[in-house]
């Protein structure tokens, strides 16, 4: 994805975490505005592949996080389905190894042929270690190391197998830079705007602080979705870049 041309506000992803009526609202009122909108699974299990051609429809580039886990011949066939649907950006989990996410590449390429895309195939990034993880869960599953050493293993074998880029915390986001290289998509959730309701998620950033640490783009959610008025909301998140 060559995303370095774009300007910030074309690399804001909005989290569309709500039923299927409300994130086809929020897209009416925030298209013209936002460029991207992140599908996670709970939107696409209950509605299917129609989500995408829907978003594309209002003019967006979609990111369907479905965090594709399985055996390589398994994530191959889905990764070809989820190109087919015509997502644009896609997650599988790094701690499937390097097959699996060999796999994923080659069967995104196949799905995007299959349905004669003008992309090769959607960017493929990798999920390192969830953030509900600590050290403590990691242990518990057989990981000795800190969470910070797991996200480094795992994020160099994402890039020996030919993905794109990882998904990670503001907080990572410089360290994971200077692994990854300057070409790198580095999507950072866990950002808030100055003085927004933090919600679950503790160790924030601002969105200014975000891409100053390298992301290349950023996933924000419920500060945009649940203010009284989006738009408003995300528009000031791009003022706030220029701050
Ligand atoms: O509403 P909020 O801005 O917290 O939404 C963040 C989005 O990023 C959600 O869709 C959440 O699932 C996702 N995410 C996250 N932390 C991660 C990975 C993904 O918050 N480590």
């Amino acid at each position: 994805m060559d995303w370095k041309n774009e300007p910030a506000a074309n690399r804001i992803i909005v989290a569309l975490d709500c039923a299927p009526d409300e994130a086809i609202a929020l897209g009416e009122q925030l298209a013209g505005h936002a460029r991207w909108v992140k599908v996670g699974m709970t939107l696409y299990y209950a509605v299917g592949p129609s989500i995408v051609r829907q978003f594309h429809k209002l003019g967006f580039k979609v990111f369907l996080d479905l965090k594709l886990h399985d055996i390589p011949h398994q994530v191959y066939g889905a990764a070809a389905s989820v190109a087919a649907a015509g997502a644009d950006l896609m997650t599988v989990h790094a701690a499937g190894g390097t097959d699996m996410m060999s796999s994923a590449v080659k069967g995104a390429r196949k799905g995007a042929a299959d349905v004669d895309l003008d992309a090769e195939r959607p960017t493929v990034c990798a999920i390192t270690v969830l953030t509900s993880m600590d050290a403590a869960q990691l242990a518990a599953i057989g990981v000795q190391d800190e969470p910070a050493a797991e996200v480094e293993r795992l994020a160099a074998l994402a890039k020996e197998s030919g993905l794109d880029g990882i998904v990670c915390s503001p907080k990572e986001a410089a360290q994971m830079r200077a692994l990854l290289g300057e070409d790198a998509v580095i999507i950072t959730p866990g950002v808030r705007p100055k003085g927004a309701a933090l919600g679950d998620q503790s160790r924030v950033s601002t969105p200014k602080e975000a891409f100053e640490a390298g992301a290349s783009h950023l996933v924000i959610g419920r500060p945009i979705t649940r203010a009284t008025d989006p738009v408003a909301a995300f528009d000031e998140i791009v003022a706030s870049l220029s701050e």
